[in-house]
């Protein structure tokens, strides 16, 4: 099983931007994490600041990844365009926030898609990314 994980922007500084917020561990740490823990499951990792990129990584999951759990950054709450790429590439998806969007501003509580994707996880910090990995290795590729 290939399972992506999909961080965009700003994400890269996870671990030493506003910790106070997204606490104090970094990808790499949480990687390996996930890596050891579930050596069968393939673990794609990609991070980009541009959301043209993050478009084109979800285009190249088609056809032989089976969950992506994405963290959109800020672009959650603005990008169409991501949200088309989510309907379009009709692969199962799990929105990921660090943070409780619900319980910081007002525009963080729009998403534009939340609607796109199977669930949600918001405010669990990296637990949230074992949580979404251990939902696509217990559903199955049926998890849509
Ligand atoms: C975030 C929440 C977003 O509102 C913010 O723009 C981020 C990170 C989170 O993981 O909590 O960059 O997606």
């Amino acid at each position: 099983m290939k399972i992506a994980i999909v961080n965009g922007p700003n994400l890269n500084l996870t671990g030493s931007r506003e910790p106070q917020i997204y606490g104090r561990t970094d990808f790499d740490t949480l990687l390996s994490t996930l890596r050891s823990a579930h050596p069968d499951v393939e673990i794609v990792y990609f991070q980009s600041n541009i959301e043209g990129a993050l478009i084109d990584f979800l285009h190249s999951c088609i056809g032989n990844t089976q969950g992506i759990i994405l963290n959109a950054g800020a672009y959650t709450h603005t990008s169409i365009a991501l949200a088309d790429a989510i309907s379009a590439v009709a692969i199962p998806c799990i929105e990921l926030h660090l943070s409780n969007v619900f319980a910081r501003e007002e525009y963080r509580k729009t998403s534009y898609i939340a609607s796109k994707c199977i669930g949600s996880i918001s405010g669990l910090g990296m637990y949230g990314y074992k949580l979404a990995l251990a939902y696509f290795i217990n559903a199955g590729e049926d998890a849509s």
